[in-house]
């Protein structure tokens, strides 16, 4: 029999990442996860046991940054591959603090790097976002697209990429799979894990959710004289359980030798939803009306952001499959089952 894979889970009690623990045990992998619980709590990682029926997932306190606390890991477990979700992630906090992103992003990248060099652990898969094609000229969008960052979030991504793929070119039997991901939206179908932003959130979905359960009594709607069909910014929503299942094929993907070492590839659906229509598709599953104002633009939004999905496709042999109708349901239903998330 051969050995499982270990897969060492880096922010995997978050949001992303603890669906795609499930993805990973589902498919047959052993999972480590890391996490310093900065912005999630280790009930997620209790309830993927419970919902994939497994022993409890092997948990490290331990902050990226903290190098001899991740060469204990590496030296416990015989690690194959890394999946990097640890980072922090609110664009208006990082025009705020721009050191904490940096030191927490970039230096815990190349901490969690020299820790990988030192073990000779050569496969990553890197959370990377559409953020870093800041404001396309056109879409859908190409991964050959211009690069750039209109913030100090952004440009944390944006020098992560720049540093895999210095690493890459200096060591090409590195395998680096660098995942662009539009807006991930939704929560598994148990309804028992979900996004838990802390305090308001930012994002459009969560905050929408919100409003169906009453804690804030109407959404903002930030602009509708964008260039738009209705006038409001335009998005690229994937449900999670799609996006967990890409860092899946990501990890086939090593296995393929017609597969180059090196790979940005965008995890979208092709398919733009305006604000209006993602207001329309909650009230439809969730049954509950949606108060909303138009009030002025949010500063660094783009008009409208899709992917084209087609590298995704080739390479990574995968594609998005859930619908809007079934990303809202089950964000209504994980709000619902939880509606003070995981507290
Ligand atoms: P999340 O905040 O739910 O998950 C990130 C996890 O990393 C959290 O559990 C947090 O506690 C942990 N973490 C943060 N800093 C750490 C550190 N120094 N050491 C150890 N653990 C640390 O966010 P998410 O939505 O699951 O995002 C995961 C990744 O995907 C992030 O890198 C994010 O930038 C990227 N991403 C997210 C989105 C999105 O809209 N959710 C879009 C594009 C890219
Ligand atoms: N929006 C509102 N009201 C809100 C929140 C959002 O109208 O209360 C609008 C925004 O203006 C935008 C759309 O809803 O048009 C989506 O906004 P989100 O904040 O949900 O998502 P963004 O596209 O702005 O950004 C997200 C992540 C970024 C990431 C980017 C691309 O927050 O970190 O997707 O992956 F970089």
């Amino acid at each position: 029999m051969t050995k499982k894979q270990t897969i060492l889970v880096t922010g995997g009690a978050g949001y992303i990442g603890s669906h795609t623990c499930i993805e990973l045990i589902q498919a047959g992998y052993q999972v480590i996860v890391v996490d310093n619980l900065s912005n999630s709590s280790q009930e997620s990682l209790k309830r993927v046991a419970t919902i994939v029926g497994c022993e409890p997932v092997v948990f490290y306190s331990v902050d990226i940054r903290d190098q001899q606390g991740l060469e204990q890991v590496f030296s416990e477990h015989a690690i194959d591959s890394v999946i990097h979700f640890a980072g922090l992630k609110a664009v208006g906090e990082s025009v705020q603090q721009p050191v904490a992103y940096y030191d927490n992003n970039v230096s815990g990248t190349v901490t969690l790097l020299k820790v990988m060099q030192k073990y000779a652990v050569k496969q990553l898969v890197f959370s990377s976002s559409a953020t870093v094609y800041g404001d396309p000229q056109t879409v859908p969008i190409q991964e050959h697209f211009p690069r750039s960052a209109t913030n100090p979030y952004g440009r944390s991504k944006l020098i992560i990429e720049d540093i895999l793929m210095d690493l890459q070119q200096s060591a090409p039997e590195w395998q680096i799979a660098l995942l662009r991901y539009f807006n991930p939206v939704g929560a598994h179908s148990s309804g028992q894990i979900g996004e838990d932003p802390r305090g308001v959130p930012n994002n459009l979905m969560p905050y929408i959710a919100r409003v169906a359960v009453g804690t804030y009594p109407q959404l903002s709607v930030f602009g509708n004289d964008y260039p738009t069909p209705d006038g409001t910014g335009v998005r690229d929503y994937i449900h999670v359980v799609d996006l967990a299942k890409g860092h899946v094929a990501a990890l086939h993907a090593f296995h393929n030798p017609q597969v180059p070492h090196l790979l940005a590839v965008n995890l979208g659906t092709g398919q733009g939803y305006s604000v209006l229509e993602m207001i329309k598709a909650f009230e439809q599953a969730s049954e509950c009306k949606i108060a909303y104002q138009i009030v002025e633009r949010r500063a660094g939004d783009v008009a409208a952001c899709f992917a084209d999905p087609q590298l995704a496709k080739e390479l990574l042999a995968w594609q998005a499959e859930k619908s809007l109708v079934e990303m809202c349901a089950d964000v209504w239903r994980w709000q619902q089952q939880n509606p003070k998330g995981y507290r």
